[in-house]
Protein backbone atom coordinates (compact mmCIF):
# COMPACT_ATOMS: atom_id res chain seq x y z
CA UNK A 1 0.00 0.00 0.00
CA UNK A 2 1.31 3.33 -0.67
CA UNK A 3 1.87 5.73 2.20
CA UNK A 4 0.63 9.06 2.71
CA UNK A 5 2.97 12.23 2.70
CA UNK A 6 2.87 13.32 5.67
CA UNK A 7 4.55 17.14 6.00
CA UNK A 8 5.92 17.84 9.44
CA UNK A 9 6.60 21.66 9.50
CA UNK A 10 9.23 21.63 12.48
CA UNK A 11 11.87 19.56 13.84
CA UNK A 12 10.30 16.88 16.05
CA UNK A 13 11.72 14.94 19.07
CA UNK A 14 13.96 11.90 17.29
CA UNK A 15 11.36 8.87 18.64
CA UNK A 16 8.26 11.01 16.49
CA UNK A 17 10.01 11.51 13.78
CA UNK A 18 10.90 8.24 13.55
CA UNK A 19 7.31 6.78 13.77
CA UNK A 20 6.39 9.35 11.27
CA UNK A 21 8.82 8.18 8.69
CA UNK A 22 8.07 4.57 9.06
CA UNK A 23 4.30 5.40 8.81
CA UNK A 24 4.59 7.95 6.13
CA UNK A 25 6.25 9.19 3.08
CA UNK A 26 7.03 12.13 5.26
CA UNK A 27 9.04 14.89 4.49
CA UNK A 28 10.63 15.99 8.01
CA UNK A 29 12.27 19.56 8.43
CA UNK A 30 15.53 18.47 10.38
CA UNK A 31 16.57 22.22 9.71
CA UNK A 32 13.44 23.49 11.74
CA UNK A 33 13.78 26.50 10.05
CA UNK A 34 10.29 27.96 10.64
CA UNK A 35 8.18 28.09 7.38
CA UNK A 36 6.52 31.24 5.68
CA UNK A 37 3.51 30.79 3.48
CA UNK A 38 4.90 30.21 0.26
CA UNK A 39 7.15 27.95 1.42
CA UNK A 40 4.74 25.89 3.50
CA UNK A 41 2.00 25.75 0.98
CA UNK A 42 4.70 24.31 -1.74
CA UNK A 43 6.35 21.92 0.23
CA UNK A 44 3.01 20.48 1.34
CA UNK A 45 2.27 19.51 -2.44
CA UNK A 46 0.17 15.96 -3.09
CA UNK A 47 0.42 15.90 1.14
CA UNK A 48 -2.54 14.06 3.01
CA UNK A 49 -1.73 15.54 6.27
CA UNK A 50 0.31 17.91 8.22
CA UNK A 51 1.76 17.84 11.22
CA UNK A 52 2.26 21.47 12.49
CA UNK A 53 3.29 23.66 15.51
CA UNK A 54 2.29 26.61 17.28
CA UNK A 55 3.63 29.71 15.41
CA UNK A 56 3.33 28.12 12.12
CA UNK A 57 1.83 30.04 9.78
CA UNK A 58 -1.88 28.64 9.12
CA UNK A 59 -3.72 31.97 8.89
CA UNK A 60 -6.55 31.69 6.17
CA UNK A 61 -4.89 32.62 3.06
CA UNK A 62 -2.30 29.85 3.48
CA UNK A 63 -5.23 27.66 4.66
CA UNK A 64 -6.50 28.35 0.90
CA UNK A 65 -3.58 27.91 -0.39
CA UNK A 66 -2.97 24.11 0.70
CA UNK A 67 -3.35 21.86 -2.03
CA UNK A 68 -6.90 19.95 -2.51
CA UNK A 69 -4.86 16.73 -1.57
CA UNK A 70 -4.84 18.00 2.42
CA UNK A 71 -7.35 16.23 4.49
CA UNK A 72 -5.88 16.87 8.25
CA UNK A 73 -3.85 18.69 9.81
CA UNK A 74 -2.44 17.83 13.41
CA UNK A 75 -0.96 20.46 15.77
CA UNK A 76 1.46 19.46 18.34
CA UNK A 77 0.25 21.44 20.58
CA UNK A 78 -3.17 22.09 22.74
CA UNK A 79 -3.90 25.72 21.47
CA UNK A 80 -4.99 26.29 17.91
CA UNK A 81 -4.64 30.20 17.55
CA UNK A 82 -2.46 29.49 15.36
CA UNK A 83 -4.29 27.94 12.83
CA UNK A 84 -7.54 29.80 11.26
CA UNK A 85 -10.32 27.34 12.10
CA UNK A 86 -13.09 28.71 10.15
CA UNK A 87 -10.88 28.39 6.75
CA UNK A 88 -10.40 25.07 7.78
CA UNK A 89 -13.96 24.13 8.46
CA UNK A 90 -14.96 25.48 5.46
CA UNK A 91 -12.34 23.60 2.74
CA UNK A 92 -13.14 20.65 5.07
CA UNK A 93 -10.03 19.84 6.72
CA UNK A 94 -9.87 18.51 10.11
CA UNK A 95 -7.82 20.27 12.36
CA UNK A 96 -6.84 17.95 15.31
CA UNK A 97 -4.61 19.04 19.16
CA UNK A 98 -3.02 17.27 21.91
CA UNK A 99 -4.95 17.46 25.01
CA UNK A 100 -4.33 16.42 28.41
CA UNK A 101 -0.87 15.21 27.68
CA UNK A 102 1.11 18.29 28.54
CA UNK A 103 -0.94 19.58 31.48
CA UNK A 104 1.03 18.69 34.06
CA UNK A 105 4.31 19.62 32.81
CA UNK A 106 2.47 22.91 32.04
CA UNK A 107 1.34 23.17 35.27
CA UNK A 108 4.64 22.57 36.71
CA UNK A 109 5.72 25.93 34.94
CA UNK A 110 2.79 27.62 36.10
CA UNK A 111 3.88 26.69 39.66
CA UNK A 112 7.52 27.19 39.04
CA UNK A 113 6.59 30.71 38.01
CA UNK A 114 4.67 31.40 40.80
CA UNK A 115 7.24 30.28 43.17
CA UNK A 116 10.15 32.71 40.90
CA UNK A 117 7.29 35.86 41.14
CA UNK A 118 7.03 34.90 44.93
CA UNK A 119 10.45 34.84 45.84
CA UNK A 120 11.97 37.27 43.30
CA UNK A 121 14.13 34.42 42.33
CA UNK A 122 15.22 35.99 38.96
CA UNK A 123 16.15 39.21 40.51
CA UNK A 124 18.25 37.05 42.84
CA UNK A 125 20.16 35.45 40.48
CA UNK A 126 20.72 38.28 38.33
CA UNK A 127 22.82 39.63 41.59
CA UNK A 128 24.79 36.76 41.96
CA UNK A 129 25.69 36.90 38.34
CA UNK A 130 26.35 40.19 38.12
CA UNK A 131 28.87 39.39 41.32
CA UNK A 132 27.03 42.24 43.41
CA UNK A 133 26.18 40.06 46.17
CA UNK A 134 27.76 41.07 49.51
CA UNK A 135 26.69 38.28 51.57
CA UNK A 136 23.25 37.39 53.55
CA UNK A 137 21.59 40.25 54.84
CA UNK A 138 18.55 40.65 57.09
CA UNK A 139 16.10 42.60 54.77
CA UNK A 140 17.69 41.67 51.54
CA UNK A 141 15.43 40.63 48.62
CA UNK A 142 12.66 39.62 50.32
CA UNK A 143 9.39 38.03 48.90
CA UNK A 144 6.48 36.47 50.50
CA UNK A 145 5.08 33.38 51.98
CA UNK A 146 2.82 30.91 49.40
CA UNK A 147 1.27 29.56 52.60
CA UNK A 148 -2.53 31.06 52.87
CA UNK A 149 -1.94 32.48 49.92
CA UNK A 150 -5.52 32.83 47.71
CA UNK A 151 -4.27 31.33 44.00
CA UNK A 152 -6.97 32.54 41.53
CA UNK A 153 -6.68 30.35 38.11
CA UNK A 154 -8.32 31.82 35.46
CA UNK A 155 -9.28 28.52 33.24
CA UNK A 156 -10.24 25.49 35.68
CA UNK A 157 -9.22 22.87 32.54
CA UNK A 158 -7.16 20.42 32.90
CA UNK A 159 -4.02 22.14 33.34
CA UNK A 160 -5.66 24.89 35.98
CA UNK A 161 -7.07 21.83 38.08
CA UNK A 162 -3.26 20.40 37.58
CA UNK A 163 -1.69 23.61 39.13
CA UNK A 164 -4.77 23.71 42.08
CA UNK A 165 -3.62 19.96 42.83
CA UNK A 166 -0.15 21.10 43.44
CA UNK A 167 -0.70 25.08 45.11
CA UNK A 168 -2.58 22.51 47.94
CA UNK A 169 0.67 20.94 48.82
CA UNK A 170 1.61 24.62 49.30
CA UNK A 171 -0.90 25.50 51.68
CA UNK A 172 -2.79 28.06 49.78
CA UNK A 173 -6.35 28.33 49.30
CA UNK A 174 -7.46 27.79 45.51
CA UNK A 175 -10.43 30.32 43.76
CA UNK A 176 -11.36 29.96 40.22
CA UNK A 177 -13.17 31.75 37.34
CA UNK A 178 -14.69 29.38 35.13
CA UNK A 179 -17.38 29.82 32.08
CA UNK A 180 -19.07 27.10 34.53
CA UNK A 181 -18.77 25.36 37.93
CA UNK A 182 -17.14 22.17 38.24
CA UNK A 183 -18.71 18.96 39.81
CA UNK A 184 -17.47 18.65 43.74
CA UNK A 185 -15.10 16.14 42.68
CA UNK A 186 -13.03 17.93 40.59
CA UNK A 187 -13.47 21.27 42.73
CA UNK A 188 -12.04 19.54 45.98
CA UNK A 189 -12.95 22.74 47.81
CA UNK A 190 -11.63 25.54 45.33
CA UNK A 191 -13.90 28.67 45.64
CA UNK A 192 -15.93 29.35 42.03
CA UNK A 193 -15.95 32.88 40.75
CA UNK A 194 -19.08 33.94 38.09
CA UNK A 195 -17.92 37.17 37.91
CA UNK A 196 -14.52 39.07 37.16
CA UNK A 197 -14.68 41.64 39.76
CA UNK A 198 -15.21 39.66 42.60
CA UNK A 199 -12.90 36.99 41.57
CA UNK A 200 -10.21 39.16 41.09
CA UNK A 201 -10.52 41.54 44.40
CA UNK A 202 -10.29 37.93 46.23
CA UNK A 203 -7.30 36.68 45.11
CA UNK A 204 -3.15 37.34 45.96
CA UNK A 205 -1.87 35.60 42.83
CA UNK A 206 -3.74 34.95 39.23
CA UNK A 207 -2.74 31.99 37.03
CA UNK A 208 -3.80 32.79 33.68
CA UNK A 209 -4.29 29.76 31.82
CA UNK A 210 -7.09 30.63 29.11
CA UNK A 211 -6.91 30.37 25.32
CA UNK A 212 -5.56 32.76 22.85
CA UNK A 213 -7.95 34.43 19.65
CA UNK A 214 -10.29 37.45 19.57
CA UNK A 215 -12.32 36.49 22.45
CA UNK A 216 -9.75 36.43 24.99
CA UNK A 217 -7.53 39.46 23.72
CA UNK A 218 -6.19 41.75 26.56
CA UNK A 219 -8.37 39.97 29.35
CA UNK A 220 -5.65 40.72 31.45
CA UNK A 221 -5.61 45.10 31.05
CA UNK A 222 -5.77 48.11 32.99
CA UNK A 223 -8.94 47.81 33.94
CA UNK A 224 -9.44 44.13 35.40
CA UNK A 225 -5.34 44.86 36.93
CA UNK A 226 -7.03 48.05 38.88
CA UNK A 227 -9.78 45.23 40.41
CA UNK A 228 -6.71 43.21 42.07
CA UNK A 229 -5.38 43.84 45.30
CA UNK A 230 -2.02 46.35 45.71
CA UNK A 231 0.87 43.87 45.56
CA UNK A 232 -0.68 40.92 43.83
CA UNK A 233 1.44 38.64 41.18
CA UNK A 234 0.66 37.53 37.97
CA UNK A 235 1.38 34.66 36.33
CA UNK A 236 0.89 33.64 32.72
CA UNK A 237 1.63 30.25 30.61
CA UNK A 238 -1.52 30.33 28.36
CA UNK A 239 -0.84 32.72 25.56
CA UNK A 240 0.55 35.99 25.90
CA UNK A 241 -2.24 37.38 23.88
CA UNK A 242 -4.54 37.72 27.13
CA UNK A 243 -2.23 39.99 28.40
CA UNK A 244 -2.15 43.96 27.91
CA UNK A 245 1.47 44.05 28.30
CA UNK A 246 0.93 47.93 28.04
CA UNK A 247 -1.01 48.03 31.45
CA UNK A 248 1.07 45.06 32.83
CA UNK A 249 4.12 46.61 32.52
CA UNK A 250 2.86 50.42 34.27
CA UNK A 251 1.27 47.98 37.11
CA UNK A 252 4.75 45.98 37.09
CA UNK A 253 6.59 49.92 37.52
CA UNK A 254 4.03 51.25 39.80
CA UNK A 255 4.32 48.48 42.37
CA UNK A 256 0.55 47.79 42.39
CA UNK A 257 1.55 44.39 40.99
CA UNK A 258 4.31 43.22 42.68
CA UNK A 259 5.85 40.58 40.31
CA UNK A 260 4.75 38.68 37.56
CA UNK A 261 5.79 35.43 35.82
CA UNK A 262 5.59 34.70 32.35
CA UNK A 263 6.11 32.36 29.86
CA UNK A 264 3.90 33.34 26.85
CA UNK A 265 4.07 36.86 24.99
CA UNK A 266 2.01 38.55 22.67
CA UNK A 267 3.28 38.14 18.88
CA UNK A 268 6.37 35.77 20.60
CA UNK A 269 9.25 35.34 19.85
CA UNK A 270 8.93 39.48 20.36
CA UNK A 271 9.28 40.33 24.17
CA UNK A 272 7.86 44.33 25.41
CA UNK A 273 10.76 45.59 25.79
CA UNK A 274 8.84 46.73 29.58
CA UNK A 275 9.80 43.27 30.21
CA UNK A 276 12.90 43.48 29.49
CA UNK A 277 14.08 46.17 31.84
CA UNK A 278 11.71 45.01 34.98
CA UNK A 279 14.09 43.50 37.54
CA UNK A 280 10.31 42.29 39.11
CA UNK A 281 9.46 39.69 36.19
CA UNK A 282 10.59 36.46 35.24
CA UNK A 283 10.97 35.14 31.80
CA UNK A 284 10.72 31.94 30.14
CA UNK A 285 10.93 31.53 26.93
CA UNK A 286 7.27 29.18 26.18
CA UNK A 287 8.64 26.19 28.07
CA UNK A 288 5.14 25.22 29.22
CA UNK A 289 5.47 21.72 27.84
CA UNK A 290 8.83 21.46 27.45
CA UNK A 291 9.59 18.00 29.35
CA UNK A 292 11.57 14.98 26.93
CA UNK A 293 8.22 12.70 28.17
CA UNK A 294 5.55 14.93 27.64
CA UNK A 295 7.18 16.32 23.83
CA UNK A 296 7.14 12.75 22.93
CA UNK A 297 3.52 12.21 24.33
CA UNK A 298 2.14 14.93 22.43
CA UNK A 299 3.70 13.63 19.09
CA UNK A 300 2.60 10.60 19.53
CA UNK A 301 -1.00 12.25 20.00
CA UNK A 302 -0.72 14.05 17.14
CA UNK A 303 -0.02 11.02 14.99
CA UNK A 304 -2.68 8.94 16.63
CA UNK A 305 -4.96 11.72 14.89
CA UNK A 306 -3.28 11.92 11.90
CA UNK A 307 -3.42 7.78 11.68
CA UNK A 308 -6.80 7.57 12.04
CA UNK A 309 -8.05 9.15 9.36
CA UNK A 310 -5.10 8.71 7.06
CA UNK A 311 -4.17 5.21 7.97
CA UNK A 312 -7.39 3.87 8.99
CA UNK A 313 -10.13 5.77 7.61
CA UNK A 314 -11.66 6.48 11.21
CA UNK A 315 -13.28 9.47 13.18
CA UNK A 316 -10.12 11.78 15.16
CA UNK A 317 -9.72 11.35 18.43
CA UNK A 318 -9.01 14.83 19.26
CA UNK A 319 -10.65 16.59 16.48
CA UNK A 320 -11.49 20.91 17.11
CA UNK A 321 -13.32 21.37 13.68
C1 LIG B 1 0.45 24.37 23.40
O1 LIG B 1 0.43 23.14 23.38
O2 LIG B 1 -0.49 25.05 23.02
C2 LIG B 1 1.70 25.02 23.89
O3 LIG B 1 1.55 26.35 24.09
C3 LIG B 1 2.86 24.70 22.99
O4 LIG B 1 3.41 23.58 23.52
Amino acid sequence: MTRPKLLVTRHLPEAVEARAARDYAAALNPYDVPWTRDSLVAAAEGAAGLLCAAGDPLDAGTIQALPATVKIIATFSVGTDHIALDAAKARGIAIANTPDVLSVATAEIAMLLVMMAARRASEAEALIRARAWAGWAPTQLMGVTLEGKRLGILGMGRIGRELAQMARGFGMQIHYRNRSRLTPELEQGAVFHGEDDAFLGAIDILSMHIPGGAATRHWLNAERIGRMRPGSIVVNTGRGSTVDDVALCAALGSGHIRAAGLDVFDGEPKIHPGYLGAPNVSLLPHLGSATIETRDAMGFLALDNLDALLLRGEAVPNRVV
